[in-house]
């Protein structure tokens, strides 16, 4: 596919994939969503990368939002269906089996919002603002927002963000657990790759099986969510990367070799 919309860089063992559509904030339209669709597809056959950050082109914004011109003369099926394709790209990603890092720059809000959930970890710039502004668009969030939101932030939050349609600062999205990290301007994408360079540094089976314990298991009860924990413990014990790292505990050997095996 040729991608106009997103940018996909690769070094070592980290993507850095960027929404590039900076005339329009970076706002999704439907051509946006399914090259992101098509990216997402390429890291999830690609063995050799650990980690991934998601960032937006322009240093204004991460994403603004859908796109509010295409939306505009939809009917209640092309509603529907744009909420459908948004929903199927953002759950791939949530889905992805390597961490995914929304660095955010600036603006992060609706779909722009909805993105970043979508990822694992958000480290934010301290000019970042976040927000579902839909209801005054007279919508409901659509790419996942009634879901996510209240899943990481908790409902009383969720609810009062959505309903009020009010945009927060980083710092309010930092201290209502919305983001991790709040870095300035200048440091948003060190610190994103520092990080992702981290989560490269382990073994990156272990990773990826951990992220989906987590996943799956926020979705069922604790015994269920605990034999998910014990079947991926056990997992490990067939690579060869836990020989590698318990035979280098048990060595004293600082170096560790993790082959992705
Ligand atoms: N869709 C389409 N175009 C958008 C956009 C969006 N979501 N956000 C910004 N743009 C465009 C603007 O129309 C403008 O284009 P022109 O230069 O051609 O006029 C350009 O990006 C720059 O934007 P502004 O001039 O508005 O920049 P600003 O600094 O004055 O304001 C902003 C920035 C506060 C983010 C403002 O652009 C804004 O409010 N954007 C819309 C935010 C929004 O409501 N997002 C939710 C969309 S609905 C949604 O996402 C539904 C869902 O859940 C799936």
């Amino acid at each position: 596919m040729e991608l106009k919309n997103v940018l996909l860089e690769k070094e070592e063992n980290i993507a850095v994939v960027t929404i590039n559509r900076p005339k329009a904030l970076n706002a999704l339209n439907s051509d946006t969503l399914k090259e992101l669709e098509w990216v997402i597809a390429d890291l999830e056959e690609d063995d050799s990368i650990y980690a991934v950050i998601l960032t937006g082109a322009g240093g204004k914004a991460f994403v603004a939002g859908a796109d509010i011109t295409e939306m505009k003369d939809l009917n209640a099926l092309q509603g529907r269906k744009f909420s459908i394709l948004g929903n199927r790209v953002f759950r791939r990603l949530e889905l992805l089996e390597k961490p995914v890092i929304a660095a955010i720059p600036g603006f992060a809000l609706g779909g722009g919002c909805e993105l970043a959930m979508a990822c694992d970890i958000r480290i934010a710039s301290e000019k970042a603002k976040f927000g579902q502004p839909e209801t005054g668009l007279g919508i409901t969030p659509g790419f996942g927002g009634t879901q996510r939101l209240a899943r990481i932030v908790g409902m009383g939050r969720a609810k009062e963000l959505i309903y009020t349609g009010s945009v927060i600062k980083a710092d309010e999205a930092y201290r209502i657990g919305l983001v991790n990290k709040v870095t300035t301007v200048e440091e948003l994408m060190n610190e994103a790759k520092a990080m992702a360079s981290a989560i490269a540094k382990q073994a990156p089976i272990a990773v990826k099986l951990s992220k989906a314990a987590i996943n799956r298991g926020m979705q069922v009860d604790i015994d269920t969510a605990l034999s998910y924990e014990a079947e991926a413990f056990g997992e490990c014990f067939s690579t060869e990367d836990q020989k590698e790292g318990m035979t280098a505990f048990v060595e004293k050997k600082s170096e560790k070799n993790f082959q992705n095996k």
